[in-house]
């Protein structure tokens, strides 16, 4: 039975869900582009974008935007960790690996930094140069994550319309991604919409919607741009990606595992070197959990004996301090839940 007051928290607690729900009729993104420029233009909706992902990339950096400057963003291109495994994602963007598709049969090594890297970032700006491959990178993500945030200027009124890719898994398909570097990237994510005043609750079903189209193995095709039709988007395809649910892989064939080092100053440790394969893939199978060459198809673990309460699962399950998302959507989805079904009717 629980108490009085057990009670009385559950009720607030579910009345504050419901009130988020109501109020959320608008998208994240007009919400946060009036909270900090006040008119919900796709100009200002654009610009919002640009200061998401350039704190995304580049970490926490002096613009007179950030609304809680507390909130430290080491940013993807800096060292960090995932639940206890290290995580290095700069030698996909500097070209240290063989990790980018440029259409070919294998991934190749593409320098994104190559338009003047953080100081043109640093100025609110995506590049130096127009033609460059960071320019090219940094304007597709700030209309992709427009769509996955709602803006609903996208595509008109000084916000461009996003015209690259159709298929994420098309275009991550060489790098190999594990589910620690998928969390990482999206925990910068979530730490950089913090730094702009996002609440907990947006950042934790930014979070989920992340994870739920792209941090997952083998999911069904999906729309995300609806003017590009359903796409396979799923990237993570180690074995430590949790499966989609109604996940079928076979359109999605073998992976091609862990990159190739394509400069071993630059890849500092990450990726694969192509001779001498089996001990390179054995070391980095080790430290992340297996991401190496095509998959065995359907041996392992399946029809255990009974009896239960799992195995365990061995690795990294110390560091606490990591923004856990997955936590707070499951709590955000249950009490969501609640409130749909019996409260806010
Ligand atoms: C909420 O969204 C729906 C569908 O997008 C729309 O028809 C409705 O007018 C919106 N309500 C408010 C109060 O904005
Ligand atoms: C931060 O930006 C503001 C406004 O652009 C500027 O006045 C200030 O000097 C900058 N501070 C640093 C440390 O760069
Ligand atoms: C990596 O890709 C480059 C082309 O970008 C190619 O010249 C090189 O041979 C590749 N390296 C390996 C180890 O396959
Ligand atoms: C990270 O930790 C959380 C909470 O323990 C867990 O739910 C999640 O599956 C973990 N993710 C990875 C990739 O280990
Ligand atoms: C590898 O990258 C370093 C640092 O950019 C560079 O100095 C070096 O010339 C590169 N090596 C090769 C073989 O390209
Ligand atoms: C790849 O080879 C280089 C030396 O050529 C070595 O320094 C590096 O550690 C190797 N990388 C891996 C992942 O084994």
């Amino acid at each position: 039975m629980p108490s009085m007051h057990q009670t009385a928290s559950l009720l607030l607690a579910i009345a504050s869900v419901c009130l988020a729900q109501r109020s959320s009729n608008i998208s994240i993104c007009d919400k946060y582009t009036t909270a900090l420029f006040h008119q919900n233009t796709g100009a200002n909706q654009y610009k919002l974008l640009t200061y998401l992902v350039n704190t995304v990339v580049i970490g926490g950096y002096n613009n007179s935007h950030a609304a809680a400057p507390t909130v430290k963003v080491p940013g993807i291109l800096a060292p960090g960790e995932f639940n206890g495994t290290k995580v290095n994602l700069l030698p996909y963007f500097d070209g240290g690996l063989n990790s980018t598709n440029r259409g070919g049969g294998a991934g190749v090594a593409v320098n994104f930094l190559d338009g003047g890297g953080a100081k043109p970032v640093m100025a609110n700006k995506p590049a130096n140069s127009d033609g460059s491959a960071q320019s090219k990178l940094l304007t597709h993500l700030y209309s992709y994550f427009g769509i996955l945030l709602g803006c609903s200027q996208s595509g008109k009124d000084g916000f461009p319309a996003y015209d690259g890719e159709k298929s994420q898994y098309d275009v991550h398909k060489y790098m190999g991604l594990d589910a620690y570097r998928i969390g990482y990237f999206i925990s910068q994510v979530g730490l950089a919409a913090s730094s702009f005043g996002v609440s907990t609750e947006d950042v934790a079903s930014v979070a989920d919607a992340l994870n739920g189209a792209f941090g997952v193995k083998c999911a069904p095709a999906t729309a995300i741009d609806p003017g590009q039709g359903p796409q396979l988007q799923s990237i993570c395809v180690a074995d430590s990606c949790p499966q989609a649910p109604m996940g079928d892989c076979a359109p999605y064939g073998t992976s091609a595992g862990e990159p190739l080092v394509a400069n071993a100053t630059l890849a500092l440790g990450e990726g694969r070197n192509g001779t001498a394969s089996s001990e390179a893939s054995a070391s980095t199978a080790g430290k992340n959990g297996g991401v190496t060459g095509p998959k065995p198809t359907g041996t392992g673990t399946g029809t255990g004996t009974g009896t239960g309460t799992g195995t365990g699962k061995s690795k990294s399950s110390s560091s606490a301090t990591v923004l856990d998302a997955n936590m707070w959507s499951r709590v955000l989805v249950g009490a969501a839940i609640l409130c749909i079904f019996s409260w806010c009717s």
